[in-house]
């Protein structure tokens, strides 16, 4: 890793016993140590309140008879998987809430209500994310093991995933029972999660073994397969639950849905990329891509800009556990530079997206669009 300190201060920082490199993880203690006194120190650790705080309604459900394990099981399980991420799709929707309201004055409960859907999504994420990574047989995740490779979880973690996904309903019963929007807000939610579920199905079932076929990827079919995957519950939710708590009805949103669509594509660009050429430290998973056989965005565009012996390589290396083969499949990549291709890709339609925003009729969601932008334009994790 390298330092972005100068020498002076990295030894200033290891005369208090503190390396460098740990400095990353200073603003998530900070918050934390913020929200348990109370004091919320900024709008990130504010939400972080608001997760305890459902946490422990769900350790307390009455509808289960908890005993010190099952509860003891199910608060780790929750600590495990639902917090550690990056929390954009949760923050975006307090972020969204706000710009939409324009400088309206603010009920500090609808920043709670706000964050606890932001919170509905993270549950949906981790639930996604515990099945994806049994699926997906991956190694780790947010830089810990996968929860599936946890010891004496196993197996479990499927029941933990369907746990967490029936946790949603249960928030949203607790919080939005009495809301004009509650349907509204239950359909979404589970609109959403069948797409994102087809999404995860034909992601998968191109893999099938013994019927790995390289001549059925294109860019055509990759872009089907990260629209339903990712983009709906990444991009669209978030800014949906937001419409839906200032009273708008979605239908009449359909303009602003296919701009997050777009840019939930452009993310799942960006995984693919990440998971060949990203830095593991930083995205907190090794890459498994290559040896599932993926439909990613890379192997796309290898396809399309290979001779006939890359291609033959790829035919024969693409797919396979087996480390010569994965290095073989890389060497092709940078033989065909796909971190320029890719580089090039991300400055076109970074510009696109930024021109489809502008004419964007509302400023207001002009803002929360520019918002989500600006969040993931050359991200590195
Ligand atoms: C995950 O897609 C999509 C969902 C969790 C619904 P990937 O399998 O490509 O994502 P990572 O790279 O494991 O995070
Ligand atoms: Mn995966
Ligand atoms: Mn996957």
């Amino acid at each position: 890793m390298h330092s972005v300190l100068s020498s002076t201060e990295q030894s200033l920082f290891s005369s208090f016993g503190v390396h460098w490199s740990e400095l990353e993880k200073l603003p998530r203690l900070v918050c934390e140590m913020a929200s348990q006194n109370g004091t919320a120190a900024d709008p990130r650790s504010e939400f972080v309140g608001v997760y305890a705080k459902l946490k422990s309604e769900l350790l307390n459900d009455s509808a289960f008879e908890f005993t010190p394990d099952s509860r003891q099981w199910v608060q780790r399980m929750l600590e495990y998987n639902v917090p550690g991420g990056k929390l954009n799709r949760g923050l975006s929707v307090i972020d969204s809430y706000k710009l939409l309201k324009e400088g309206k004055e603010l009920a500090e409960n609808e920043i709670f209500l706000a964050s606890v859907l932001g919170w509905c999504i993270e549950w949906l994420q981790a639930y996604f994310l515990i099945l994806d990574d049994i699926m997906d047989n991956s190694h780790t995740r947010r830089g810990q093991p996968c929860w599936f490779r946890v010891p004496k979880v196993g197996i479990i973690a499927i029941n933990d995933g369907i746990l967490l996904r029936n946790h949603i309903p249960r928030i949203l019963k607790n919080h939005f029972k009495d809301k004009p929007y509650y349907v509204d807000l239950l359909d979404l939610f589970n609109e959403v999660e069948f797409q994102t579920t087809c999404g995860q199905m034909i992601d998968l079932i191109t893999t099938i073994e013994g019927e790995k076929d390289l001549s059925k990827y294109s860019l055509l079919l990759h872009q089907r397969i990260v629209q339903y995957k990712t983009a709906y519950y990444s991009f669209y939710l978030p800014v949906a639950c937001a419409l839906l708590m200032v009273g708008e009805k979605l239908e009449n949103h359909v303009d602003v849905k296919s701009i997050l669509i777009d840019m939930g594509i452009y993310f799942q660009v960006q995984d693919d990329y990440l998971d060949c050429f990203g830095d593991p430290e930083k995205i907190g998973k090794i890459g498994t891509d290559i040896e599932d056989f993926k439909c990613s965005w890379l192997v796309a565009k290898a396809l399309e800009h290979c001779d006939e012996e890359q291609k033959k390589m790829l035919y024969e290396h693409y797919g396979k556990q087996d480390p010569a083969s994965v290095a073989q499949v890389k060497a092709i990549y940078n033989e065909l530079n796909l971190q320029g291709i890719f580089n090039e890709y991300e400055s076109k339609i970074y510009e696109k997206l930024k021109s489809s925003i502008e004419a964007h009729p509302s400023k207001a969601m002009q803002a929360v669009l520019k918002s989500f932008l600006g969040k993931i334009y050359k991200r590195l994790k």
